[in-house]
This record gives C-alpha cells, structure tokens and sequence, in this order.
C-alpha cells in the first residue's frame, strides 16, 4: 500500500461489461475515460472471459445478497448471451494517474441507472437499464443493475481488485503499483485445491522463478503450511484460469 501514497502511480480497475460490450458502446467509453479527458493513462487491458469463481471472488462483498446470484449471471455473461457463450467477454483495464479512482467513478456516475439519468445526466451509467428479478412464483423480489461498466471504489478494493485481474507481467514494470516477489516453489491448483506436485488437470500457478504479486505468494505459503491466510486460494488462482478454455 505504500505506493499508493505515490500519486502518479494510483491505479483503478474498470471493467466494461458484458451489455456495454452487447451494445457496441466500448469505444465511447474509452473516449469518456481518455487521457485527454481524465489525465489518466492506460497500465493494463485484457479481454476476459469471467468464469463463475472470478465472479464471485470479484463480487466477495455482496455475496448473499439477494441480488448476488443475479450479479454473477450478469459479469459471467450468461444475461446477454445466453445461447452464444462464446461472445462472453468483458473488458478488463488498469487506468493509473492522480486521482484515477475518484475521477473515474464521477465519470461512470450513480451504481442505479435511473439514479443516473436523474442525477447525473451524461454519466456512463445513465445509458444502463434495470432488469426485475423475479422469484418462482413471478414476484418481483429484486433488480439487476445492468450499469454496463465497474469502477474501483476506494484505495483498498482497487488494489484487491487489480490484483485479481491483473498478473504483474500483464503491467509494464514500471506500471506496477504493488509489489512482486519471484516465486522459488511450484504450486498448482487442482480440483480447488493447493498442491506442490503437477497432476493432470492442475493448472501451475506458480514455478521457482515466476514473479508474483508479493501478497499472493504469501497467501500459497500460508495455505502451503495449512495456515490462516489473508484471502482464498480462489482469489490467487481465478487470473491463473482466465481464458484456458
Ligand atoms: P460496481 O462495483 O459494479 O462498480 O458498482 P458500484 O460500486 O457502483 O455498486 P456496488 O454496491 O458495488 O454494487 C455492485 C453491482 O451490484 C449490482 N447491484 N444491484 N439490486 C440492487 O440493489 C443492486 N445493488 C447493486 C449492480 O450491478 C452494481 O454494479
Ligand atoms: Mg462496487
């Protein structure tokens, strides 16, 4: 965290979702969130398809919310292309400068679509819908918030949450806000489980050589040791599984 205290080097993720992608809306939003525009510069972009664990391990603070399964049908993709899995994307960015957190969620605008339109019209989000959610017996128990793009919202969960998306060699070196630390044991991740030796079917997370995120390594060393760690496996090992298949 203590670069963060470096101005320059704040990072925010943000992500375009899968109805802005649905919509063609990507290139105006990139224009809203340009350089020009926010002072902020591209560290990191991918295209990513969101598998359930990364999902929810994205979502972790809402999980059992009434409206977290939906959430989840929603980020996957599965809501906008349902019969077409392979269109299942969402956008994956890093913006990095002053106040990049801050100016980016003014510029997204309002979480609730309408509160956007009403509030503060011309924001990303006032060109989102809500979507009722209805329970067995077709009551109305919720909403989906199709608000097309996420923005990190404070110092802490930008952090979490470049760290989930992000390997370290997807930022160029001097782009990395958090610090890394080379790995000098394997670890692998099969059947949701840790283990040092590969098996069929084990996806490696890490090699002796590789350069991790500092906190992730430290999570499999813990785990390695069956101790308490700060965060999950699945929260080292969902980037490790993004787009193998
Ligand atoms: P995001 O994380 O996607 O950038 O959105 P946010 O910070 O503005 O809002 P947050 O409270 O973190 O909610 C995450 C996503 O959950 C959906 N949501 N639905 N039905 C509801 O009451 C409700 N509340 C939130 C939205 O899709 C929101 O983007
Ligand atoms: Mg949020």
């Amino acid at each position: 965290m203590d670069n963060l205290e470096n101005k320059e080097l704040e990072q925010t993720l943000v992500l375009i979702k899968p109805d802005a992608l649905k919509n063609s809306l990507t290139g105006y939003m990139l224009s809203q969130l340009s350089e020009f525009h926010t002072g902020l510069r591209f560290a990191g972009i991918k295209v990513v398809k969101v598998t359930r664990m990364l999902a929810e391990e994205h979502y972790l603070e809402h999980q059992g919310k009434v409206f977290f399964p939906s959430l989840l049908e929603y980020l996957t993709g599965c809501d906008h292309y349902p019969d077409e899995p392979e269109k299942r994307r969402v956008i994956a960015l890093v913006y990095q400068g002053p106040d990049a957190i801050l100016k980016t969620r003014a510029i997204i605008g309002p979480t609730n679509p309408h509160v956007a339109r009403d509030t503060k019209p011309g924001c990303i989000r006032a060109l989102g819908t809500l979507v009722p959610i209805t329970d067995a017996s077709g009551n109305v128990v919720t909403q989906r918030m199709d608000n097309l793009i996420h923005g990190s919202a404070n110092p802490t969960d930008a952090e979490r949450e470049v760290k989930l998306w992000f390997k370290p060699e997807d930022l160029p070196a001097a782009m990395r806000a958090f610090p890394t630390k080379i790995s000098e044991d394997y670890y692998y991740f099969n059947n949701n489980q840790l283990s040092a030796k590969y098996e069929a079917g084990a996806v490696c997370l890490a090699a002796p050589g590789d350069m991790l995120w500092k906190s992730d390594l430290e999570v499999l060393h813990l785990l390695a040791e069956k101790r308490p760690a700060p965060y999950s496996l699945q929260a080292v090992a969902a980037k490790y599984l993004i787009n193998r298949e």
